[in-house]
């Protein structure tokens, strides 16, 4: 039926964000202000957890994944985005567009299945202290960081695939910074009511899904110190968890405001925003909430600093 008037396209027009051509270079320069801060920062924890003995726990090495995640997924947008804004014809070919896909998704779910494992190591922390380390072995971990891996494999490449069966006819211009999923199905010219059923049943389930657990956990937690309320144990819950809750409400309050708020007339304005906050702010905001309100982190940062000043060949 559309074989006629179906042209191949071999690549798409992405026409970034929404700002004057006057300010793109005050929008270049912070953006990438913005991506070199998120790549120095996650690489910053990464390197302090990796050196430090003290910071080899479940919680840090969870908080390393975290921040590998966040890295990547900052550079899955980012860098293609900076480079647009310097060509006079911003495209992407076929194939980048469906990696990007690809990867945008990976990372965003690993990042929301990491959210989860984090809230069970602070549950686990609270609740069981005396077997704590007996219960978060090295062993289920590991089983947790694989299971994770292995179902936001399975889920990207789920959408990838059915976004290679989608057809796209005349228009090739995404309003958007990536291709972005929702951005590809507005375009497309075939019957996108599977890929629409598939996204909102496997939206619900890695979104709620863990949303429902890290809430239970805290609810286990909560409902912990409430038997024996102190001063102290308040204090201690704020100090464990509070840095984890703050990236919680952070990731979890951009998808709410995105997907649950009316959206107005100019709802591609709005999503691009919204995209906007979450693949550039919070990846970038992650090492700072937990490095600034952390002591151990700042410890470990003292250590390294202190030790490489012992021995200055080290940096050469
Ligand atoms: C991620 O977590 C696993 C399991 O705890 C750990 O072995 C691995 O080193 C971590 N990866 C990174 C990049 O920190």
């Amino acid at each position: 039926m559309t074989t006629k008037n179906q042209t191949i396209i071999f690549e798409f027009l992405l026409l970034g964000l929404p700002i004057q051509p006057e300010h793109q270079h005050l929008f270049y320069v912070l953006f990438l202000a913005m991506y070199l801060t998120t790549i120095l920062g996650n690489l910053l924890i990464m390197v302090l957890i990796r050196l430090d003995s003290h910071l080899h726990t479940p919680m840090y090495a969870f908080l390393s994944n975290l921040s590998f995640s966040d890295l990547c997924f900052s550079s899955v947008t980012i860098p293609k985005m900076l480079q647009n804004m310097r060509n006079q014809v911003p495209t992407i070919p076929y194939t980048g567009c469906l990696a990007q896909l690809y990867f945008y998704l990976f990372f965003a779910d690993l990042e929301s299945f990491l959210l989860v494992a984090m809230a069970y190591d602070r549950y686990v922390a609270i609740c069981f202290p005396l077997h704590y380390t007996s219960i978060m072995s090295p062993k289920l971990c590991v089983g947790m960081m694989a299971l994770s891996w292995v179902l936001t494999t399975f889920h990207a490449m789920l959408h990838t695939l059915l976004a290679t069966r989608l057809t796209f006819c005349k228009n090739n211009v995404i309003p958007h910074f990536f291709c972005d999923i929702s951005a590809l199905l507005k375009l497309s010219c075939s019957d996108t009511h599977v890929n629409e059923l598939v996204i909102f049943i496997m939206g619900g389930l890695v979104i709620v899904i863990p949303f429902v657990l890290i809430i239970m956990s805290y609810a286990r937690i909560v409902s912990s110190i409430l038997k024996v309320p102190s001063a102290r144990s308040i204090r201690k819950v704020f100090s464990t968890c509070g840095s984890h809750l703050a990236v919680v409400s952070l990731f979890y309050g951009t998808i709410i405001g995105l997907y649950l708020c009316p959206s107005a007339d100019n709802s591609t304005v709005k999503e691009t925003v919204m995209a906007m906050m979450y693949t550039v702010v919070t990846p970038m905001l992650n090492p700072f909430i937990y490095s600034l309100r952390n002591r151990d982190m700042k410890g470990a940062l003292g250590r390294i600093i202190h030790k490489h000043k012992l021995h200055p060949c080290l940096f050469w």
